[in-house]
């Protein structure tokens, strides 16, 4: 956990419940780092562009946390520098909950996950939509053929974020994965198959030596 996502997670109540469970003075210690902004580095930054999905929540004016999941292509979320992510909107069922929520509360919690790794990766930041960027920004961020309408580019400011452990992450593959796991194990299964059919040929060569060899012994004796 980096200590500017300390700094915000870990509200008085947190700190509270903290040291009523005696795990307070481990963490006061991580909350000790400059109260900064987090900047993504290489690790971050391939994990997040790898993902094919995330669960971004926001909350509404009615003070309800309201978490959605967005989906795309890998490389959809987009790392635009060390500090913004940018994604393309696609229309579903409009109902523009979060792209409402965000008017009157920019601050987004981001949580993307790594199934068949075990691994996650917490954000906090802030948002902003744009209903008309520019060509260019919409052109960085809209897939190649890929079926959806973009309605909007959402923009988040990173402020923090946490690598999460693998506990309590059954690993889930997606249809791909598993295709591309297949066709690894297809792939030897016909060359076993390939070396398999060999061998009758094989047995037989080794059997006419071995006749070859038992005449050559009686014929030296
Ligand atoms: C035709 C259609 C129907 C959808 N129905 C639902 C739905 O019932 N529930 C849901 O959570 N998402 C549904 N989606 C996906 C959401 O519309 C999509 O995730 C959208 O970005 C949600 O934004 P919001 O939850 O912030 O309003 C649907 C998408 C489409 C294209």
């Amino acid at each position: 956990m980096t200590s500017r996502y300390a700094q915000l997670a870990f509200t008085p109540a947190v700190r509270a419940r903290q040291q009523h469970h005696g795990s307070r003075t481990a963490y006061a210690r991580i909350e000790q780092g400059p109260a900064r902004a987090d900047r993504l580095g290489d690790d971050e930054v391939g994990f997040i562009t790898a993902r094919d999905s995330f669960y971004l929540a926001s909350t509404g004016e009615s003070g309800w946390p309201y978490v959605q999941h967005r989906g795309g292509p890998p490389g959809f979320l987009r790392a635009v520098d060390a500090t913004t992510l940018a994604f393309a909107d696609f229309r579903g069922n409009r109902q523009y909950i979060t792209t409402g929520n965000l008017q009157g509360n920019d601050r987004v919690a981001l949580l993307l996950m790594d199934y068949p790794q075990r691994i996650r990766l917490k954000i906090l930041g802030t948002a902003v939509t744009d209903d008309n960027p520019g060509p260019a920004l919409l052109r960085a961020l809209t897939p190649a053929d890929y079926r959806a309408v973009v309605e909007r580019v959402v923009l988040i400011t990173v402020e923090a974020y946490d690598w999460n452990c693998p506990q309590h992450i059954t690993p889930r593959y997606t249809p791909q994965e598993i295709e591309d796991d297949h066709a690894d194990l297809c792939r030897r299964l016909a060359e076993l198959q390939r070396q398999n059919a060999a061998l009758p040929r094989l047995n037989e060569r080794l059997a006419e030596l071995e006749a070859e060899n038992t005449a050559l012994r009686a014929a030296v004796q």
